[in-house]
């Protein structure tokens, strides 16, 4: 539509942008072709430091975000008002501008000043606030409306706080390995997330290097059982989501190729030492998991007796298997060429499993044998006969 109107409509959303004053344009009474597509929301957006325009395409059941430079922007902009939004609402800190085309094809234009005048220093903090902030997740991803971790409104759901806080911990953690490992420069990144249970990581991954970093993106979400299965199967083709998918099966005997990211967060017991084994057996770059319940090897401890009076606590028995179970998980990662750590995943406060090992491979090998010493000393004194993960990589 080469209007004068729509000419002066654009230059205005265009100097709200590079003011950044924009507060949100949106389309609406849509009249072309998608099915079930009922307006678009437009935001600025910081990624990576670069301001972007976000796309927020509202359909009927799914939303779906596109991640625009302004000039591209534009030029969606200049085809799409009029001919398939007959209105666009433009937000700006100073002006709202209403843009309609009445039936008979008569361009209307309602200019105001905004009465919540925001300032531009407060869109500013805004902007540099989530950039200094690093917020991984947006609050406004479809999926986390999927997952009922969002309402209708975007908001997070006061009961589902700490699994929001664990999945952008989560991301962030991941965000960090990626760049380490130049996973972000690949054409394709395959990632297998084992006992995926209801799948919030699962596709907050997914959305995150796809939607975020623009990496073509497939996720292999493994899980016992069944009806988790089919349920995160029906979000992610409810999503239209091609690059995630979810399959029934036991860790312990899933045959996983070309994995780049192996991710096992609270896997039951040694399902996190088959995860483990598989991803580096599959030669993974990144292996990510927070382990659940340690239960092979508190049987086997023989500690020295001058710490029976400390070990007469079931608490510190507990707390010593976990600790020699995760060290040996994270020994055995370093033997395999994989410079691991082990840290707080995310504040006890919200959940006790707030482990997390991190373990990103290394580019060049090096000599592992005194690992090896370390590991048979380790098992040695504590009178260790089996360890899984040891096992495991034995029998490869
Ligand atoms: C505590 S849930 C964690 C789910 C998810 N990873 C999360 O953090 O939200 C553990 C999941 O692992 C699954 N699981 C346990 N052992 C498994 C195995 N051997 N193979 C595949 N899935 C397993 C369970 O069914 C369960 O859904």
């Amino acid at each position: 539509m080469a209007l004068p109107e729509l000419e002066q409509f654009l230059k205005d959303f265009r100097h709200a942008t590079d003011e950044n004053t924009l507060e949100r344009l949106v389309l609406s009474k849509y009249q072309g072709n998608e099915v079930d597509l009922n307006r678009i929301t437009v935001r600025p957006i910081l990624i990576k430091g670069d301001l972007l325009l976000s796309f927020l395409y509202e359909y009927e059941t799914n939303h779906v975000t596109k991640n625009l430079t302004l000039e591209n922007a534009i030029s969606f902009l200049e085809n799409a008002i009029g001919e398939n939004f007959k209105n666009a609402h433009l937000v700006t800190n100073d002006w709202e501008i209403q843009l309609s085309l009445s039936k008979k094809g008569k361009v209307l234009i309602n200019k105001h000043r905004n009465k919540n005048n925001k300032s531009e220093t407060a869109n500013q903090q805004h902007l540099s606030h989530n950039k200094d902030k690093k917020r991984f997740v947006e609050q406004s991803r479809p999926y986390l409306r999927e997952l009922g971790i969002t309402d209708a409104q975007g908001d997070v759901i006061p009961s589902m706080s700490r699994k929001w806080k664990q999945i952008n911990r989560f991301i962030e953690v991941l965000s960090n390995a990626i760049v380490n490992t130049g996973l972000a420069d690949r054409e394709q990144v395959h990632i297998a997330d084992f006992g995926s249970g209801k799948a919030y990581l699962t596709f907050a991954v997914h959305d995150y290097l796809s939607a975020q970093l623009g990496v073509n993106t497939r996720v292999t979400g493994v899980e016992l059982r069944q009806n988790l299965v089919d349920l995160c199967n029906q979000t992610a083709n409810k999503l239209c989501l091609n690059g995630i998918q979810f399959e029934q099966g036991d860790v312990k005997h899933f045959a996983a190729k070309d994995i780049n990211v192996m991710i096992a967060l609270h896997a039951c017991d040694t399902a996190t030492d088959y995860a483990i084994h598989m991803g580096i057996r599959a030669g993974a770059e990144i292996i990510m998991c927070s382990p659940c319940c340690h239960k092979q090897i508190r049987p086997q401890l023989k500690s020295p007796s001058v710490l029976a009076p400390l070990l007469l606590h079931g608490i510190h028995l507990g707390q010593e298997a976990e600790m020699i179970t995760d060290g040996l998980r994270a020994l055995l990662l370093e033997a395999n060429n994989y410079d691991t750590q082990v840290f707080e995943f995310i504040s006890l406060e919200h959940t006790s499993k707030n482990k997390m090992i991190l373990a990103q491979k290394r580019k060049t090998p090096r000599d592992n044998s005194l690992i090896f010493q370390q590991i048979d000393a380790i098992k040695s004194f504590y009178g260790i006969e089996q360890h899984c993960l040891e096992q495991l990589l034995k029998n490869q």
